[in-house]
């Protein structure tokens, strides 16, 4: 995107100088092949001036999302979309509000890309940013600009000594609640019971944030498709936890 993409005159103090953010996450992703194809690597160069973003320097100034789409209406961020096959369905069910879908993963974002091309005529809210999340909520984000935030299976990280790798902590869910407009909402879902844990309780810690039930009433949906991770979980078995919290009024 080009610089009207930008905003200037961010009076707002860097939020890693809070007390709360000093523990981010810095490598919660694997480094994976992200060899495109020719049509993908064709699409991508057609379409990523126009709808994505990539390189964020550390001076970054927040989006102007509102230029970016072009209207004013709600703002959805959705961390590690993966292929991008949720945040294509929640999208198309979602006219009215705007989708910024973030990932490291190159080929990822090259799928959802190749996707968008397919149903451009009806799916026009979706844009995308490529790097690390915690970034993007840093410099690309402005505080209290986001009616919502998704964050769906995020890598588990198993092993003891990975969990501090994991995205979902402390430190990012303040990050991201200090991004929540009020009663904007974070939907996370995990199919991993040690990670939902701690999700749990990081979310229900974080003072800003309070738990809702999924049939409560809320200003972005929270129906999720089927995704390939959930397919494979059924499968085996393991339940899926879904968390919502919206951000506390006043
Ligand atoms: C297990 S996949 C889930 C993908 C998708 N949400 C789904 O449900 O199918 C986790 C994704 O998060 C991405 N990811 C992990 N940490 C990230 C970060 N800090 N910033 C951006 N993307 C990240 C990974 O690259 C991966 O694509």
């Amino acid at each position: 995107m080009g610089h009207h993409g930008r905003m200037h005159a961010q009076s707002e103090a860097d939020p890693s100088d809070r007390p709360e953010q000093r523990h981010l996450p810095t490598t919660s992703f694997r480094s994976r092949r992200s060899a495109l194809s020719d049509a993908q690597r064709e699409t991508w160069e057609r379409l990523w001036p126009e709808l994505g973003y990539s390189e964020i320097p550390r001076d970054a100034q927040p989006l102007d999302i509102r230029a970016w789409f072009g209207r004013e209406a709600p703002v959805v961020l959705e961390i590690g979309c993966g292929s991008g096959l949720s945040t294509l369905a929640m999208a198309r069910d979602e006219p009215d509000v705007d989708v910024i879908a973030v990932d490291v993963y190159r080929r990822g974002l090259a799928q959802l890309l190749s996707a968008l091309d397919k149903a451009t005529a009806q799916v026009r809210n979706i844009r995308l940013i490529r790097g690390n999340a915690v970034d993007v909520l840093q410099h690309l984000i402005a505080p209290e600009s986001l009616s919502g935030v998704r964050v769906f299976f995020p890598d588990p990280w198993p092993k003891a000594r990975h969990h501090k790798r994991r995205f979902l902590q402390p430190a990012t869910i303040a990050l991201i609640a200090d991004r929540l407009l009020a009663g904007g909402v974070l939907h996370a879902a995990t199919d991993h019971p040690g990670y939902a844990e701690q999700i749990a309780r990081a979310g229900d810690a974080e003072p800003r944030l309070c738990r809702v039930d999924p049939g409560t009433p809320l200003p972005i949906s929270v129906a999720r498709p089927t995704t390939k991770y959930e397919t494979k979980a059924q499968r085996t078995g393991s339940a899926v936890t879904e968390l919502i919290w919206t951000r506390r009024r006043g």
